[in-house]
């Protein structure tokens, strides 16, 4: 990219201190783009306007694979850390597409529609379990934790009993101070555990994604063991950790806008833009999603060359001024359709759906079932999590 200079460039990623992004000065050209410096000594081209994301993000000059020369890597990765194999989220096309169309019919709306009954019921159990550990009690642990895993443990077909285990293996992996082989060994833990389950589900099949696919796209050839294994991991991992930081952030949140819960609490049927609005406003992936470029390319007017790291910071983007008037205030009015909390372009979020109707669900119960629910701490001393996710640490809670 022409006229970056390399001084003063900020540390990144910037950090996890309270509910508003931090986002140092940093746009030398005026212009929301500029140089940030990873934590492995390399440069990054990091990206914060909307138009510019949505390009950069549908453009096909970058690649998701952080096996690539170039690649932007925001934790140092282990010694020859192979790319797993299955994991969609870092293949490029034509492997991606071909992926992804074997899970596209597994997540679509109309799929979920069924799954409703299960979720509620999912939830009204966790809210009795919550009341049953006595106030205070911890929102994460008995709620926002428990309830996405269950749906994807449900979905997915991997025993709840496990739970502990896969997500002690999730925590360690995402979180920032994990030495690279401690990370290494939590994905080749999960991985076996997966894989030992996929072997199980392919003698015994059940009524569930890992048991179809096993049955029905092994012995076709379109997957082998080790790609079901890699696809089943991530979205073990993606299916709860995700949905879990969104509800105890955004019941953080709504307790702390006590006019706008009022409204939705008086109309119901606000929740699906309350929903929205809290995926703009706290964009839970926040250290943004990272590319290389595998052409020379221009991306808002700026050039890049073939290996560049690039970031596109979402978070940014979802309160970009130019689309988001005073993106900095909590509005579920304002209609925020066009954030990109799940992402853009061809690997925008494949479990939206699912995480749509487990937050409509479960903060529509939480709210109308605990009339008087109320954080017990001061929300200046609520910890955040140092995860590559954003979250909070335990949210502790009366009713
Ligand atoms: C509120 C909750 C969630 C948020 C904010 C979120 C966010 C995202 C984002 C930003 C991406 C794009 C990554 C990229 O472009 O590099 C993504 C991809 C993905 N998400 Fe989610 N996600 C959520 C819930 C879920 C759930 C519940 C599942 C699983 C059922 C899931 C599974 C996936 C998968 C498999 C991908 C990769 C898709 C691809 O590469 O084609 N996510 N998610």
């Amino acid at each position: 990219m022409t006229g970056m200079l390399e001084t003063n460039v900020p540390s990144y990623p910037f950090g996890n201190d309270g509910l508003d992004p931090l986002l140092p000065h940093f746009a030398e050209n005026g212009d929301g783009v500029g140089q940030v410096r990873l934590p492995t000594g390399q440069l990054a081209f990091l990206f914060t306007r909307h138009d510019h994301i949505r390009e950069l993000l549908r453009s096909p000059d970058f690649s998701s694979d952080f096996t690539r020369p170039g690649f932007p890597l925001i934790r140092p990765l282990a010694e020859d850390m192979p790319r797993p194999d299955g994991s969609l989220i870092r293949m490029d096309p034509p492997e991606h597409t071909k992926f992804r169309r074997l899970l596209t019919p597994e997540f679509m709306i109309k799929n979920m529609r069924p799954l409703e009954p299960l979720i509620r019921q999912t939830v009204v159990d966790a809210i009795e379990r919550l009341r049953a550990a006595g106030q205070p009690a911890d929102l994460v642990e008995h709620f926002a934790l428990p309830v996405p895993s269950m749906v994807i443990c449900h979905l997915l077909g991997v025993p709840y009993a496990d739970h502990d285990y896969f997500q002690e293996c999730s925590r360690t992996l995402l979180a920032w101070k994990t030495p690279p082989e401690q990370a290494r060994a939590a994905i080749e833990d999960l991985r076996a555990y997966l894989a030992g389950l996929v072997d199980k589900r392919m003698r015994e099949p059940g009524d569930d994604l890992i048991s179809r696919l096993a049955t029905e796209r092994l012995a076709t050839g379109e997957l082998t063991v080790d790609e079901l294994v890699g696809l089943s991991t991530l979205l073990l991992i993606a299916g709860h950790e995700t949905t879990s930081n969104m509800l105890g952030l955004s019941t953080m949140v709504l307790l702390q806008h006590p006019d706008q819960l009022r409204q939705l609490r008086e109309r119901p049927e606000l929740v699906d833009d309350t929903v929205e609005e809290l995926l703009r406003y706290l964009t839970i992936v926040r250290t943004g999603l990272t590319r290389v470029a595998v052409n020379d390319t221009v991306v808002g007017g700026h050039a890049l060359k073939a290996g560049d790291g690039v970031i596109a910071l979402l978070s940014a983007a979802n309160r970009d001024s130019d689309v988001f008037r005073e993106g900095e205030e909590f509005d579920l009015h304002r209609g925020s359709h066009q954030h990109m909390a799940f992402g853009f372009g061809i690997h925008q979020c494949i479990g939206q759906p699912l995480a749509r109707a487990e937050l409509r669900i479960a903060l529509g119960e939480l709210f109308t079932r605990l009339p008087a629910l109320a954080l017990a701490v001061d929300p200046a001393d609520v910890e955040y999590r140092d995860a590559v996710v954003f979250g909070v640490q335990r949210l502790p809670v009366t009713w």
